[in-house]
C-alpha cells in the first residue's frame, strides 16, 4: 500500500483561511481523544466546534454509517426518497418541541441558516430580518450578514446582503444575568428598532441563538426569549431559534431554549446532530412549511445524505439510550463546579457560564478583556495534551465543549491539566514582571 510521507510543511497544498489549533495531522479519534501521526494523544474538548457529540468514532455510528454505505450512498430529494430519510425525518419530530413537525435537510448550519431565512421571507412575504449583537450564524452571504460576533467573519466581504438589522443582547456577567433591566433594556431596543427601521409588516423572521457560541457562551436570560415570544405573536414576525451548535442534548436539554417553555417558529439544527457527518435540518409546522413551494427551495445535495441520515439516527439512539441529556447536567454542573473551585484564587476576575457541557470561562484583567493571557493558557493547554477553544469579542473566553458523553476520568484529567498550565502561564508572567 502506498504510505504518504509526512515530512515538510504539511499545510503547503491547504488553503490559509483555517485557522488551527493542533498543527500535526490527525489519524485516528475514539470517544474524547484524537491521536496524530506522531503517536501523540490529545484529548479533544473542542468536539470539532461541537459536532462530535458522541465523541469521536462511536461504535454505533460508525456501524450505522458502514452498513448504510453498503446499501444506498446517496439518493437525490428530487429524484427520489431515501428510506433512512423517512426513518430519521419521523425519530427527529419524536424530540423537536410543538409545532416542529416537518423537516428540510441541507449539509451545514450556515446552508440551513440561509433557508430559514428563505421560508420566512416567503412565508410572510416580509423582506427584513432581525438579529441579535455577538451572534454568529455562519459564513455564506445571508449567514454572514447576519453575523456580528467578530469583524474578522465580515471583513472585506461587505457589502452584504440587505434587509439585516441588529438589536441588542442582554449582556450581563454573574449574578446580573437574569437581571431584569439588562432584559427590559434589550426588548425596549427591540421595540425601538421596529418603530424606526424596520416596520413588523416589513419583518419576516428574528433569528437568535439561546446560547451566543463563538459570542461568548453567554446563555439568553428566558425572559428575553419570553418577551421575543411575545413581540413575535403580536406582530406576526416569526421566530427563528439557532440551534446549531446548542442542540441535541448539548445543554443538559434536547434543546437549549427549552426551559425558557418558548416555542420557535423554526428551529435551525446541525452540528451535534450526525455525530461527524455534514448534515443540518430546517424544522417548522407543516403548515409553514407547505409554505415553501415544490422548487422554491433545494440544492443537489439539499435533503442531506443517506450516510448522514444513518449516522444522526443513530446519534438520537446513543442520546437516548446512553441517557446523554443526564449525563450532560450531572456532567456538566461537575465541570462547572470544579472550574468556579479552580480559579476561586485567581487574580483575574473570571465568570464560569453556560447550560450543560457548553461552558463559557471569561477571564478579564484589571483593564478589560485578557486576551493574551487566554491564549498562552489555549497553547499551554494544548502543549500538554488538552484541546480547548476560545470564543468572545475579546477572545477572551476559553469554551469547554467536551462531547455530550464525556466521561468522569477524562474530565478529571483536563481540569488537571487546566490547573497545570494557569499555574505555569502565571509564573511564566510573574517571571517575565520580574525581569522586566
Ligand atoms: C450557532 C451557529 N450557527 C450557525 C453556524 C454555522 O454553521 P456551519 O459552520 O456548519 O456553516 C455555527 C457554526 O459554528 C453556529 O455555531
Amino acid at each position: 500500500m502506498h504510505r504518504f510521507d509526512f515530512s515538510g510543511d504539511t499545510t503547503a497544498a491547504i488553503s490559509s483561511a483555517w485557522g488551527r489549533l493542533l498543527k500535526t495531522p490527525v489519524v485516528r479519534g475514539n470517544g474524547s481523544w484524537v491521536h496524530d501521526i506522531e503517536g501523540r494523544s490529545y484529548l479533544d474538548f473542542t468536539s470539532g466546534i461541537g459536532v462530535t457529540a458522541t465523541g469521536h468514532c462511536h461504535p454505533a455510528v460508525v456501524q450505522a454509517v458502514q452498513q448504510q454505505a453498503s446499501e444506498l450512498l446517496f439518493g437525490q430529494m428530487n429524484c427520489m426518497l431515501p428510506d433512512k430519510t423517512v426513518e430519521y425525518s419521523r425519530a427527529l419530530r419524536d424530540v423537536t418541541p410543538e409545532p416542529i413537525e416537518t423537516f428540510f435537510f441541507s449539509n451545514s448550519g450556515s446552508e440551513a441558516i440561509e433557508g430559514a431565512v428563505k421560508l420566512a421571507k416567503v412565508a410572510t412575504g416580509r423582506p427584513n430580518v432581525i438579529a441579535f449583537q455577538g451572534g454568529f450564524h455562519g459564513r455564506t452571504a445571508m449567514a454572514m450578514a447576519l453575523t456580528s460576533s467578530k469583524g474578522i467573519y465580515r471583513e472585506g466581504y461587505q457589502p452584504l446582503p440587505s434587509g439585516v438589522f441588529f438589536s441588542s443582547f442582554p449582556h450581563a456577567l454573574g449574578d446580573q444575568r437574569e437581571s431584569e433591566v439588562a432584559i427590559e433594556n434589550s426588548l425596549a431596543d427591540l421595540e425601538r428598532l421596529l418603530k424606526t427601521q424596520s416596520m413588523p409588516s416589513e419583518t419576516a423572521a428574528m433569528l437568535i441563538e439561546p446560547v451566543l457560541g463563538e459570542g461568548g457562551y453567554l446563555p439568553v436570560p428566558p425572559g428575553f426569549l419570553r418577551g421575543l415570544r411575545e413581540i413575535c405573536d403580536r406582530t406576526g414576525i416569526l421566530l427563528i431559534v439557532d440551534e446549531i451548535q446548542s442542540g441535541f442534548a448539548r445543554s443538559g436539554s434536547m434543546w437549549a431554549h427549552e426551559p425558557s417553555g418558548i416555542q420557535p417558529d423554526i428551529l435551525v439544527m446541525a452540528k451535534g446532530i450526525a455525530s461527524g457527518l455534514p448534515m443540518s435540518a430546517i424544522g417548522a409546522s407543516k403548515d409553514l412549511m407547505s409554505r415553501w413551494r415544490p422548487g422554491s427551495h433545494g440544492g443537489t445535495y439539499g435533503g442531506g445524505s443517506p450516510l448522514a441520515m444513518a449516522a444522526a439516527l443513530a446519534t438520537l439512539n446513543v442520546i437516548h439510550d446512553e441517557n446523554l441529556i443526564e449525563n450532560a447536567n450531572r456532567e456538566g454542573a461537575y465541570l462547572s463546579a470544579c472550574l468556579r473551585d479552580a480559579l476561586s484564587c485567581s487574580p483575574h476576575q473570571t465568570d464560569v457560564r453556560g447550560p450543560g457541557l457548553m461552558i463559557g470561562v471569561e477571564f478579564n484583567n484589571e483593564t478589560g478583556p485578557d486576551q493574551g493571557f487566554v491564549s498562552a493558557l489555549q497553547h499551554e493547554c494544548l502543549d500538554r495534551g488538552l484541546m480547548l477553544l476560545t470564543c468572545g469579542i475579546g477572545s477572551n473566553v476559553i469554551r469547554w465543549i467536551p462531547p455530550v458523553n464525556v466521561v468522569r476520568k477524562d474530565i478529571d484529567t483536563a481540569l488537571d491539566i487546566f490547573e497545570c498550565s494557569i499555574n505555569s502561564v502565571m509564573e511564566r508572567k510573574d517571571s517575565a514582571m520580574l525581569s522586566a
